[in-house]
């Protein structure tokens, strides 16, 4: 998942020191909050994998909320999870074992960019899954070639982006003037949505689906979390925001952020989410 400001490479909510911890917490926060849509894309998975895949590859799998996902969707499968951060690794592993399915999660801790040597070791994958994470690798179309490379011919490669952060408010949040969170997200989603169908095909890929998902969920269908998803994804916005808005938009976010405000987050009971999320299923032939 990431801004087009590269905010969720090095964001950070600003009340929790390690920009790990607090884009992790954003992540476990927006899988759970938003697991409807993870859910429907791992069942289309499903359908499109015959037989159902036993060797399964995270790339950027962060705190692992995709790799718990597809260890439940597929419960015969091993999962291999990769990432950079050592720290995103063990929450993962805390997870896995909190959940019963340790015995099916490795965790390998590499660069993406660099040598897949420990990637690879053990045979070719069945499925691959890269979600909120090739925006982040330095050169795609190598990546794409590697991914197509460690796949058995007939596996699948499952690719999501967030278009854009989420809205969590209504026009006229009530505090400062109204379309505050639209201006926070001009001066923070500054590039257009990842497109990554032509460099699938150059790949090598067949691509089987292209699947935009449009997610708005009300109070009740967003559930408990939905407080704290809100202000994780705000307080990244500001702390990316601070050349982009004027000095009353910031004071009006800060009172959002700040739970002993009488319009803080904490005390709304008017958010909703509005999001789009795109996924793109693509075969090795
Ligand atoms: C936005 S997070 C997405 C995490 C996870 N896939 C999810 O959907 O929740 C991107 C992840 O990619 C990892 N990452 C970034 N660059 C990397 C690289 N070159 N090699 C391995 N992991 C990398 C980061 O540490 C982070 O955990």
């Amino acid at each position: 998942m990431g801004t087009h400001h590269d905010t969720h490479g090095h964001g950070g909510n600003e009340r929790t020191a390690d920009p790990d911890t607090a884009l992790a917490k954003l992540l476990e926060l927006d899988a759970e909050v938003l697991a409807s849509y993870v859910s429907e894309l791992t069942g289309r998975l499903a359908e499109h994998a015959d037989p159902a895949p036993a060797r399964i590859l995270d790339l950027g799998s962060g705190p692992g909320t995709g790799s718990l996902h597809l260890a439940r969707r597929f419960p015969a499968a091993h999962v291999t999870a990769v990432d950079i951060s050592a720290q995103m690794l063990h929450r993962l592993r805390r997870q896995a074992l909190a959940h019963g399915v340790a015995d099916r999660i490795s965790t390998v801790e590499a660069d993406i960019d660099e040598s897949w040597a420990e990637i690879g070791r053990g045979g070719s994958y069945d499925l691959i899954w890269a979600a909120a994470f090739m925006h982040h690798v330095a050169d795609p179309a190598r990546t794409f070639a590697r991914a197509f490379e460690q796949l058995r011919p007939g596996g699948l490669l499952a690719v999501t982006e967030m278009d854009f952060f989420p809205l969590f408010l209504p026009e006229d949040a009530g505090i400062g003037r109204p379309g505050l969170e639209s201006r926070l997200h001009a001066a923070t989603n500054t590039r257009p949505p990842h497109e990554w169908t032509d460099h699938l095909r150059a790949a090598g890929f067949t691509l089987q689906e292209r699947r935009p998902f449009e997610i708005r969920l009300d109070r009740t269908q967003a559930g408990p979390s939905l407080t704290a998803y809100a202000q994780a994804c705000l307080a990244t916005l500001r702390s990316h925001a601070a050349d982009g808005l004027d000095s009353a938009d910031l004071a009006a976010l800060d009172a959002l952020l700040d739970e002993e405000q009488p319009h803080s987050l904490a005390r709304r009971h008017d958010l909703s989410v509005r999001t789009t999320r795109t996924s793109w299923i693509a075969r090795r032939p």
